[in-house]
């Protein structure tokens, strides 16, 4: 039977509102004729309450802390994959075959070459410019060789572009770090994995010892967890540029202008600039009592999130690969136990307790980059290479979304 619920409002008039299922997680009130029927509008900022689109890549449960991606659970994912096995299962729905992984393999490789114009963008900005700002550029540029292709056309059949951002993120990621570094870029090998590829193509010959293949490793899993995210700032800002018929580089560079805030993916840096903070002054206290005050704006960076209201399960495997990671270098790691006792004062504190604030996927992601000795102003870059693959399923998912439509939220007028 169709599900309804009845809006009676205080005028006597009284409507239904379809109410829709999907496979798994709340229903939702269906409120598209809500105007139409009323001459109301939904008043939602932020979009608390709101699902902008219908999807079967990623599903949350953030009350109990499950995250899946095409129905596989995030932990078994990350344990038992590597990273372009999760991009095909993303771009594809299922998890390949070694056939099909093989290939897959070969077509990152042809598609991954960078264009010397994408280079020479790389080149025209000042070391000192944030890696972020760079690369929001170069995919910038890489929208106009879609225009020139393409045009405003979408080919929605065919993955190629898509992939193409794809195998091209690692290299310009890696340029990006060596140009601000004032070093020679470094070929890729395609032979090699997806991450050890990146990290080479980082470090070059210094990342030739004997830990390699542990940061190999650790790094993958950090793709893993940072693959997709359902609608999440970054995915619903590509989304809503497309739903304008804007190419799918253009859509990206919004994407990465969007994951840069620290309220996003910035976040991942800011924790450990948090972290070093609280090392010099020793007190974390101090900073816990900050968080809390209404009157300071300082949040407690890697705490906290819009959907989960329980463990963000990306943080409990990465606290484990934090672990696992900084055991078999056998350091001590200062910023690991700051990390870990922030964290057991902010989850005995009532603060945290009432407002279910819990670590989220940047708390421990950036110990682990920093033991691999990537400076932090490359990690939410990194974090961008890892969402590009969401990013580029969820674009697609809405070009061949029979109803999608431009995005065009309305306002509550209160100006002259
Ligand atoms: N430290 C202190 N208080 C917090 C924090 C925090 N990190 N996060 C939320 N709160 C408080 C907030 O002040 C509010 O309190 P009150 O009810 O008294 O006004 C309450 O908790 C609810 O928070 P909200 O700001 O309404 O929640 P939101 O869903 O709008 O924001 C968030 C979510 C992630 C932006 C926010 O928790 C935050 O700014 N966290 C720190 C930044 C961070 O770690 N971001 C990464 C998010 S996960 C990865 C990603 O998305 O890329």
């Amino acid at each position: 039977m169709d599900k309804k619920a009845l809006l009676e409002l205080n005028n006597g008039l009284k409507i239904e509102l379809p109410i829709l299922s999907g496979t798994i997680g709340p229903n939702v009130l269906n409120i598209k004729d809500l105007y139409r029927t009323t001459g109301l509008f939904t008043y939602d900022p932020g979009f608390v309450s709101t699902a902008s689109c219908s999807s079967s890549i990623t599903f949350i449960d953030g009350d109990e802390g499950v995250l899946k991606y095409r129905g596989h659970d995030i932990a078994d994912l990350a344990e038992n994959n590597n990273f372009t096995a999760i991009i095909y299962l993303l771009l594809y729905g299922a998890l390949p075959n070694l056939e099909q992984h093989k290939k897959f393999l070969l077509k990152i490789g042809e598609l991954s070459k960078v264009s010397e114009q994408v280079i020479n963008v790389i080149k025209a900005f000042p070391k000192t410019a944030h890696p972020m700002s760079i690369l929001i550029a170069c995919f910038a540029s890489l929208s106009a060789f879609y225009h020139e292709r393409y045009g405003n056309t979408v080919n929605s059949e065919n993955l190629d572009c898509g992939i193409s951002a794809i195998a091209q993120v690692p290299a310009i990621v890696a340029m990006i770090y060596r140009h601000i570094k004032n070093q020679e870029f470094i070929n890729a090998q395609n032979e090699l994995s997806y991450s050890e590829n990146f990290l080479r193509m980082m470090f070059g010959d210094a990342f030739n010892n004997d830990k390699s293949s542990l940061f190999v490793k650790a790094l993958d899993k950090i793709f893993i967890l940072h693959a997709d995210h359902e609608q999440n700032a970054s995915t619903a800002a590509i989304r809503l540029v497309g739903s304008a018929g804007s190419n799918l580089f253009a859509s990206l560079s919004a994407g990465i202008a969007t994951l840069w805030g620290p309220a996003h993916g910035g976040a991942n840096e800011a924790v450990i600039n948090m972290l070093r903070e609280i090392e010099q002054s020793g007190d974390i206290g101090k900073f816990i009592e900050k968080a809390k005050d209404d009157k300071d704006p300082f949040k407690l960076m890697g705490f906290g999130h819009r959907i989960y209201k329980n463990y963000d399960p990306r943080a409990r495997i990465l606290k484990g690969a934090c672990n696992e990671v900084l055991d078999k270098l056998e350091q001590d790691n200062k910023l690991l136990k700051i990390a870990k006792g922030l964290e057991e004062v902010a989850l005995k504190d009532e603060y945290f307790v009432m407002r279910k604030l819990y670590p989220n996927v940047d708390f421990y992601s950036g110990i682990i980059m920093n033991a691999i000795d990537i400076p932090s102003n490359m990690f939410t870059p990194i974090f961008a290479l890892a969402r590009t693959t969401g990013w580029v399923t969820q674009w697609y998912e809405m070009m061949n979304d029979k109803e999608a439509k431009i995005c065009r939220p309305r306002q509550l007028y209160v100006g002259e």
